[in-house]
């Protein structure tokens, strides 16, 4: 059996370059905290994801991520798209409408451009607010069974209370209608789960609450009544961010 020594090193002090820039990050959004809106912390997160938009798409290229996108139909709630990453990557024919509930108006810019660049205009709606707060949903008309598809792309592990979330998640969506996720989690490697937890110390204060060490799949699976339509977990046993992704549809007992 290999151990795969070098790969494991490699990958497990991987986190230390970006943990350096996000103290930058940090700095920056601090000197230039006077007049500005957004926490320091989420300006800092929004400066430093939007500047890796390039990287990230390039990579995400290379997955199961753009077919899970484009599967999306219907009236969509996006959760959390952030800078609109995903944007490009839905199926516009077979869109009704997106709504993109997103907590950090930090990305409000960046996700305008690439709604505009995916011509959505007129299909994406921007909600600035936390999926926790119901009363700004509803002014959207955000409500229970109101939603065909909701869609989170690496959300799951920067959420608070995961887990009411999903169950709020599958409360929004119509009977039948589906979750489509792709989420870095916890690796099944224990070895490699000791070092996310490690990293999980530090690594959620700098990066916008992200757990490297959040068991989403099973906390998606275990929070609301779902039928399997597809469920996928790839990534080496040293990856620092291994995906689990899917899509789960609603089921309610008759
Ligand atoms: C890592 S980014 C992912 C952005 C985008 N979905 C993508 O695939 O690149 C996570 C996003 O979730 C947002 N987020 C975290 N908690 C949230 C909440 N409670 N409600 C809405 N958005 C939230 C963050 O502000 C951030 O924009």
């Amino acid at each position: 059996m290999r151990l795969h020594l070098k790969d494991r090193l490699i990958n497990y002090l991987a986190p230390w370059e970006p943990f350096l820039v996000a103290i930058k990050n940090h700095w920056h959004a601090f000197q230039t905290r006077h007049g500005a809106t957004g926490s320091i912390k989420d300006r800092a997160f929004a400066d430093w994801y939007t500047t890796m938009v390039p990287q990230f798409t390039e990579y995400e290229s290379t997955t199961n991520l753009p077919a899970l996108v484009s599967a999306a139909q219907g009236t969509v709630l996006e959760l959390g798209p952030g800078p609109g990453n995903q944007v490009l990557r839905y199926n516009p024919s077979a869109i009704t409408r997106i709504y993109g509930v997103e907590s950090n108006e930090g990305f409000a810019d960046a996700l305008q451009a690439r709604v505009t660049k995916a011509g959505l205009d007129n299909k994406y709606t921007a909600v600035f607010c936390s999926i926790q707060d119901a009363n700004t949903l509803e002014r959207h008309g955000i409500v229970e069974g109101s939603m065909d598809c909701v869609t989170s792309f690496q959300v799951l592990c920067c959420i608070k209370e995961p887990n009411e979330v999903i169950a709020t998640l599958w409360k929004l969506l119509k009977p039948g209608g589906e979750l489509i996720f792709w989420e870095h989690c916890a690796n099944k490697d224990w070895v490699t789960l000791l070092v996310q937890k490690f990293w999980s110390i530090f690594w959620p204060t700098l990066r916008g609450g992200c757990y490297l060490d959040r068991q989403v799949g099973d906390i998606v699976l275990q929070s609301a009544d779902w039928e399997v339509v597809e469920l996928n977990y790839s990534g080496e046993k040293w990856a620092m961010m291994p995906r689990v992704s899917g899509r789960l549809r609603k089921v309610v007992a008759e």
